[in-house]
């Protein structure tokens, strides 16, 4: 059961590299959780501190109509979609992010060029969507 529970998930992933879900999730759990949550159910220890409410981050793909919105996620991460949680355009992880720019082609072939932590940490929230 747990196990084909597992190639499952490893099957609905072939292009993450465990190096990648390593970096994703640690990244995820050092600046994102404080704010989503351990588990990113919006519930992390900082969600008195700020005025805006935090989304629930395991219910993206339910909220897109049951499809993981890669790109967007990626451009909000990388800070080109402008939040307010966020902070505008992102001053948070402006630091954190910057310097290992990389290329990669979007679910949808596009290219996208964001850092490589931006990529992990993407490939780490579509990992983590609720079942519907
Ligand atoms: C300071 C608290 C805070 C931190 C830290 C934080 N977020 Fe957020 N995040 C928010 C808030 C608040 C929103 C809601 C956006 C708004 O309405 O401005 C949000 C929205 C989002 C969204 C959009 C969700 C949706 O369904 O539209 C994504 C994706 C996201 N955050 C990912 C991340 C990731 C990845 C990190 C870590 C790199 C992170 N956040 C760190 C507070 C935070």
């Amino acid at each position: 059961m747990l196990k084909s529970a597992l190639v499952l998930i490893l099957a609905a992933s072939p292009a993450l590299a465990a190096g990648d879900q390593i970096l994703g999730r640690e990244t995820y759990q050092g600046a994102c959780a404080a704010c989503h949550g351990a588990e990113g159910k919006g519930d992390g220890p900082m969600v008195d501190l700020i005025s805006v409410p935090v989304p629930d981050l395991t219910g993206i793909a339910a909220r897109n109509g049951g499809e993981f919105p890669w790109l967007k996620v990626v451009h909000i991460i990388d800070g080109r979609t402008g939040l307010r949680g966020h902070g505008g355009p992102m001053p948070l992880f402006g630091a954190l992010f910057a310097g290992d720019t990389t290329a990669a082609d979007a679910p949808d072939g596009s290219p996208v060029i964001t850092s490589a932590r931006v990529l992990a940490v993407t490939d780490y929230l579509a990992s983590i969507q609720a079942a519907e």
